[in-house]
């Protein structure tokens, strides 16, 4: 006879060993979001249902093994599959893997299979020795690997774009900028996210600051946006220094990806770059606040595999920044996983 057993929230008439099944098998299904979202299937649906067999010849897919995968993928909410018309349309979920749209998350699903899938094969030695499993699968750390393809670049700043619209804009609208003039943002990747605070704030200037490489991709979408008079692009290393003089500096998604070593570096270059009472925002999670904590600690994962970063909690928030000469004034919860952090710089 078998203990009876409490279910885990989410698995309601489940035992927990099919639920547990269903978290094992998530490598497969990572996979087979991966295809779909390479092929462009969500695409060929953006106009309503489609036979299986139109939407296969359209993405170049076997349509056997294409009906078995949305049939998968739709017990996922991502597909309908229509088994009397042999037909496959758009689920609940499925416009995040459009190429297109605000939702869209698709350059992210590409990312995560063809630069971190691999590397989290090796999370069994970092939980040993504490070196990120990226940097044993790739032979170096993850930025310096990144940094040797343009494509491996773009693939990542076009993933961070849409984290950006995804799940970030409301961090972005969150933002207090009264009293700001210039605003420099570190680590600002291809400028999607400060192309999208120029365009909120019609009087604010602004600096893109990252990677040399990285930056290059900027002056593009700045233009797009219409806001390329105001905002420009500086390249560099933000452990060197950082541009100097702005009201405000912007750090998103930055200090996660680094130890609390390395981020006291980063926030050093940032005080000696900022003038006595500027302003330091910081768009991160915060672990333990907001409506997303399961984004907070599954992002917390990426970080230890990925590179030697972590999520932190607001006190780890309040030393990290108090060790390099900001205090922390406010935190704003948003809508999504992410909150703004406001702090100010203090004398040291
Ligand atoms: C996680 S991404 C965040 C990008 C963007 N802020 C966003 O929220 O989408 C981290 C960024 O830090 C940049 N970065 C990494 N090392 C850097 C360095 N040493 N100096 C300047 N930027 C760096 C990367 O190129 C990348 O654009």
């Amino acid at each position: 006879m078998t203990a009876p057993h409490a279910s885990a929230p989410g698995t309601t008439a489940r035992t927990p060993a099919v639920a547990m099944l269903r978290l094992l098998g998530g490598f497969q299904i990572s996979q087979a979001l991966y295809v779909a979202a390479r092929a462009g299937v969500a695409d060929e649906l953006a106009g309503g249902p489609r036979p299986v067999g139109e939407v296969a010849g359209a993405t170049g897919l076997r349509p056997d093994l294409l009906r078995r995968l949305v049939r998968s993928l739709a017990a996922e909410h991502v597909f309908g599959y229509d088994e009397e018309r042999d037909s496959v349309a758009l689920g609940p979920l499925g416009h995040t893997l459009r190429s297109d749209g605000d939702e869209s998350v698709r350059a992210v699903a590409l990312m995560w299979m063809e630069t971190h899938y691999r590397p989290f094969g090796r999370l069994w030695s970092t939980l040993h020795d504490g070196v990120p499993a990226a940097e044993r699968e790739l032979g170096r750390p993850f930025f310096d690997w990144l940094g040797e393809d343009p494509d491996r670049v773009a693939g990542f700043s076009s993933a961070m774009a849409d984290l950006m619209r995804a799940v970030r804009s409301d961090a972005i609208d969150a933002l207090d900028l009264t009293g700001v003039g210039h605003l420099v943002d570190i680590g600002g990747a291809d400028g999607t996210g400060l192309a999208a605070l120029a365009a909120r704030h019609p009087r604010l200037r602004g600096t893109v600051f990252d990677l040399p490489h990285v930056v290059a991709a900027a002056d593009a979408t700045l233009s797009r946006a219409g806001v390329a008079d105001r905002v420009d692009t500086r390249g560099g290393d933000f452990f060197q220094a950082v541009p100097e003089g702005a009201d405000a500096y912007l750090a998103c998604f930055i200090l996660h990806d680094w130890n609390d070593e390395q981020g006291t570096r980063i926030l050093e270059r940032v005080h000696e770059a900022a003038a006595p009472g500027a302003r330091l925002l910081l768009v991160e999670t915060v672990l333990g606040h907001g409506p997303a904590p399961e984004i907070a600690t599954l992002l917390d994962l990426t970080m230890m595999g990925m590179l030697d970063g972590r999520e932190r909690t607001l006190e780890n928030w309040r030393a990290l920044l108090a060790g390099a000469g900001f205090r922390l004034t406010r935190t704003v919860e948003t809508t999504g996983p992410v909150c703004v952090i406001e702090t100010v710089r203090v004398d040291r």
